[in-house]
């Protein structure tokens, strides 16, 4: 499996952002790029805080999801409460992991913070055991961080 150009990633996420200021239609194409991009990735997509601690699901490349994850239950409400991108090894060992898709075995999630505020999380999963690096947690933090900069003001009550 060839490493993920992140530098690339990133500065296709700018591209594709460039000049639309709607948040929905930005993660929607942020993650059926990021979908494409990396290899061995059954589900790539977004939480968002669209209730007091609780994430509802949001734009998304995979299968059918769990609808809603409250703060603090599985990855992504460990990475929503602790405010740290979790990289999972292996998701069956991880306490109280949601399994939405059957085939996920690892994954990353990546908390999402605007004015101090978790405002949702960037969540992928793989297929395999162990597939992704310290590099990808880094790569994909880095995204993150850029996807905070989109305009958040303009989905209502987050
Ligand atoms: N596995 C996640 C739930 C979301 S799905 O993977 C899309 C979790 O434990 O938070």
């Amino acid at each position: 499996m060839s490493r993920t150009d992140y530098s690339l990633l990133l500065a296709q996420a700018q591209a594709i952002t460039a000049g639309e200021d709607d948040l929905i239609a930005n993660l929607s194409n942020i993650s059926a790029l990021v979908f494409d991009t990396l290899e061995n990735v059954n589900w790539v997509g977004f939480y968002l805080t669209r209730a007091p601690e609780t994430l509802v699901l949001g734009p998304f490349q995979g299968k059918v999801a769990c609808l809603r994850i409250d703060f603090g239950k599985g990855v992504c409400g460990a990475a929503a409460s602790t405010r740290v991108t979790q990289r999972i090894h292996d998701v069956h060992e991880f306490p109280g992991h949601i399994a939405c898709d059957s085939a996920s075995n690892s994954e990353v999630v990546v908390p999402l913070i605007v004015n101090d505020k978790v405002v949702g999380v960037f969540d992928l999963d793989s297929p395999s055991v162990g597939r992704f690096s310290e590099e990808d947690a880094a790569g994909l933090t880095e995204l993150g961080r850029f996807i905070e900069t989109l305009n958040w003001a303009s989905l209502a009550d987050v």
